[in-house]
């Protein structure tokens, strides 16, 4: 049976250029040119007060969830139609994820479903923006104002978008991008991961 990959990320000479950039920089991991490039892009484009890398969208929620203080039996209300991250960060942290049915048309969180889920225990609402369709941001900062709660943006698939006007990822109180290969910008990781599986292998941890 013939398989048809989910996706293949194209590389063009440019990203072989810059890879090959690295060794005149002699920075191969975080911290270096490209990092402090991507930032300032970042907060140009996103139009964002800063925009700080991680190595992952996934890692970037649990650092939401972090500086929320998400703490045991904390309830944040997100979409039942998400990636699987969305609510793990939360989750690892005692947080109980309250799911929200999303609109058919959008495939995005159904913002007159929210007040309902809302409870004393709510600590933040977190949406996603689905395949780049921004979510109907107007009325959840609103409910969100008027219930003193945290947005999390989830733009992890929105790089770019908009809505009316705004980039998505500059709206809430904060939001996470992915550069994982099924997205529309994707960055090399995989070294780096594969070197701390090894590390951890050696010392026999895993
Ligand atoms: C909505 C959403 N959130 C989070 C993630 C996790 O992104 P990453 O692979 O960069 O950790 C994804 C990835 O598919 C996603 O689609």
């Amino acid at each position: 049976m013939k398989k048809i990959r989910f996706n293949i990320p194209k590389i063009s000479n440019y990203e072989i250029s810059n890879i090959k950039k690295l060794k005149k920089y002699n920075f191969y991991s975080s911290g270096g040119v490209f990092t402090e490039k991507c930032s300032k892009w970042l907060r140009q484009n996103i139009k964002c007060k800063d925009a700080l890398l991680t190595h992952s969208c996934t890692a970037a929620l649990e650092m939401c969830a972090l500086l929320l203080n998400i703490k045991e039996g904390d309830e944040i209300i997100m979409p039942s139609f998400t990636f699987v991250s969305t609510a793990n960060a939360f989750v690892l942290r005692g947080g109980r994820p309250v799911f929200v049915d999303i609109d058919a048309n959008t495939c995005n969180i159904d913002p007159s479903k929210i007040k309902q889920a809302i409870s004393k225990k709510t600590k933040a609402i977190v949406v996603v923006h689905y395949a780049g369709v921004s979510c109907d941001m107007d009325p959840i900062i609103k409910i969100a104002k008027q219930h003193n709660l945290c947005v999390i943006e989830d733009a992890a698939q929105a790089i770019l978008s908009t809505y009316k006007g705004k980039p998505l990822g500059s709206i809430g109180d904060l939001a996470t991008l992915s550069f994982h290969e099924t997205k529309i910008f994707i960055v090399a990781r995989a070294g780096h991961y594969l070197l701390i599986i090894q590390n951890l292998l050696k010392e026999q941890k895993l």
